[in-house]
């Protein structure tokens, strides 16, 4: 079976979805599948070939892409997809891949909010993971929130807008802030990852300041009160609609008041510049994490219970990482926000129970030819 592993992106995790994919390929199972490596560069053109299976060849892109042939997927004549070369007179004759199963490994926009299942949807592709609508309603905080506050899946309260709403009627948002949820907040991009645009308001007066920022990000954000004892805890889950097994948990450790990307990828805030797809390690792999998470055992539970809620509520498939806010001072769990094509595919979160990246990455697959 010839699977096409598609990495890279026009998002700003970019980075880590290199990491990601190449981490994927390295870990399928030689005897069973063929890995077909698809680079979606920053300017939208895709690449397949040998060279960009090395980690190390990133550092210097432009070699790289001379080096890599440019490919569109086009629907095969005989079922699956064709990754057509484009027209480039340097490449010579070249064999076109064929890829029987797509397996996405791309974070954020365009990879893992349904864009490119709904390209996979239209060439008639299988493809491994969340469908369009399950995608595109996790990566909308709102879209989420809503749908698992709908199914009593419990979530924080929050005021969102666009930003067309906010201007001109800035006042009317900070009161009707300032009542529904009081300082802190926490003010979010709706639909970015890894962190980003996200900060704090400490009153109103920085509130405005804040909002005014994450419009750099996204045109639709979301206030949340912050919780000032917080515990982050993670959860993977694998499956379908029929059935669905929830991981281990992993607590995430963080240097500033949220986690941020430096956190998330550099190692700290300090972060040494150091690019996240230096490495091979994970795509979340400077970041400070216990695994399993200190929890008690009742606690553990009901986070379980409520990650594979928020799989089934959202239609995943897949898998798909969830992650949790503890408020300490209530003894309460929220949903924070759910991946569905989580970082390194969440797979240090299944080798605890000795299920490890290859039978991941095999039951992934089989999910999607299902
Ligand atoms: N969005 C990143 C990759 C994650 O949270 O895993
Ligand atoms: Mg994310």
């Amino acid at each position: 079976t010839k699977v096409g592993v598609f990495f890279g992106g026009i998002s700003v995790e970019h980075e880590v979805s290199v990491i990601s994919g190449l981490q994927a390929i390295e870990a399928m199972d030689e005897e069973r599948y063929e890995p077909v490596p698809v680079y979606m560069a920053k300017d939208r053109t895709w690449y397949t070939g040998e060279s960009l299976l090395d980690i190390e060849a990133y550092k210097d892109l432009d070699r790289l892409l001379q080096e890599a042939q440019p490919v569109t997927p086009v629907a095969a004549e005989n079922g699956g997809v064709d990754l057509q070369k484009k027209p480039v007179p340097r490449f010579g004759k070249r064999e076109v891949a064929h890829i029987d199963v797509a397996f996405p490994v791309l974070h954020g926009t365009f990879g893992e909010d349904g864009v490119l299942q709904g390209f996979f949807e239209v060439l008639n592709i299988p493809y491994a993971g969340c469908d369009v609508a399950a995608s595109a309603a996790g990566m909308d905080k709102i879209t989420m929130k809503q749908m698992l506050r709908d199914q009593a899946v419990p979530v924080l309260d929050d005021v969102w807008f666009y930003q067309h709403q906010w201007a001109g009627q800035q006042e009317e948002w900070q009161n009707h802030i300032d009542e529904k949820l009081g300082y802190p907040v926490i003010v979010k991009p709706a639909n970015l990852g890894s962190s980003v645009g996200i900060d704090i308001a400490r009153n109103r007066d920085s509130l405005a300041e804040v909002v005014e920022e994450a419009f750099a990000f996204a045109s639709k954000l979301v206030v949340e009160p912050l919780i000032s004892d917080l515990t982050e805890v993670n959860c993977s889950v694998l499956g379908d609609a029929e059935e669905a097994e929830a991981s281990e948990l992993e607590e995430v450790l963080k240097t500033e008041d949220i986690l941020s990307y430096a956190d998330k990828y550099q190692g700290g805030s300090g972060g040494k510049g150091e690019s996240a797809g230096a490495k091979g390690g994970g795509g979340m792999e400077n970041t400070d994490r216990v695994i399993p998470a200190p929890v008690s055992e009742a606690m553990a539970a009901e986070i379980r219970s409520l990650a594979k809620d928020t799989f089934r509520v959202l239609g995943c498939s897949g898998v798909a990482r969830v992650d949790l806010m503890i408020d300490q001072n209530e003894d309460k769990v929220y949903i924070n926000e759910i991946n569905t094509i989580p970082g390194s595919l969440s797979f240090y979160l299944w080798e605890p129970a000795g299920k490890d990246f290859t039978t991941l990455v095999h039951e992934m697959i089989q999910l999607a030819l299902k």
